[in-house]
């Protein structure tokens, strides 16, 4: 019988979101509305190596979801982990994801969101955490409140390059998937940033950020 992680039983639930590394299912953990994050066997992957990557995200993940958490930045409450199934049990957060919603806030609640978002942002830096995958599909919005998810690549670091790759990719997000309003969203963003993380600090980023970009431009191949 196989014991590689996720090929053990199905997940308990619905599944309700199929990702090239993830699958994820919506069921119940004692009594509580659960999710269920289950990485998947890559085929393309050595099985040995990939079993020892899959259950390190998954640890690392839960790790980063705690310590986000003792930062203050909103996160799904942790219910277990199933390291040989590379599978987290979390809190359902019952609401969307920021990247659906966008296209139907008004100004002034969208200004609102992209502000708290930059605080958050700038307060897992200022903890000296990356959130490595900082876009609008891992931030779900409940009420007003935005909720943190997809911590599998995070890492602790004080580094400005890395505060600055998550900004990035954020930055990139919001001119790719929302280009109309990405202006009015990233001036948000910084506001936001700017009041937790402190002018200096948030210059600081900016002006890596700037430089990160030159490097892109310079280094691609037209
Ligand atoms: N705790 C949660 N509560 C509600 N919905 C969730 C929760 N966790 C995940 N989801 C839903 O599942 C989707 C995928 O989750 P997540 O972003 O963690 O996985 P992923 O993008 O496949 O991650 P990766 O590919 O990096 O392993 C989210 O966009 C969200 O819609
Ligand atoms: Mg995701």
């Amino acid at each position: 019988m196989s014991t590689r992680p996720g090929e053990a039983e199905p997940l308990p639930g619905t599944l309700i979101y199929r990702g090239a590394e993830a699958d994820i299912t919506l069921g119940t953990w004692q009594g509580l509305g659960a999710v269920f994050k289950s990485r998947k066997p890559l085929r393309y992957r050595l099985p040995a190596l990939d079993d020892s990557i899959r259950r390190q995200r998954t640890v690392r993940e839960a790790e980063m979801i705690e310590q986000a958490k003792r930062a203050g930045i909103r996160a799904p409450f942790l219910y277990a982990m199933d390291l040989p199934r590379a599978t987290l049990v979390m809190e359902y957060v019952r609401g969307d994801r920021l990247r659906d919603l966008v296209g139907s806030l008004r100004t002034d609640e969208a200004e609102d969101a992209f502000e708290r978002f930059g605080r958050s942002a700038a307060r897992m830096h200022t903890a000296g955490i990356m959130h490595g995958d900082l876009t609008t599909a891992n931030v779900l919005m409940k009420g007003k409140d935005l909720f943190f998810i997809d911590f599998g690549l995070s890492a602790r670091t004080d580094r400005l390059e890395d505060h600055a790759v998550d900004l990035r990719l954020i930055k990139e997000t919001l001119v790719g998937a929302h280009p109309g309003v990405a202006q009015a969203a990233l001036d948000s963003l910084f506001r936001g940033y700017a009041s937790e993380a402190g002018t200096q600090r948030f210059r600081s980023v900016l002006r890596q950020l700037k430089s990160i970009e030159r490097r892109g431009r310079y280094a691609r191949v037209e």
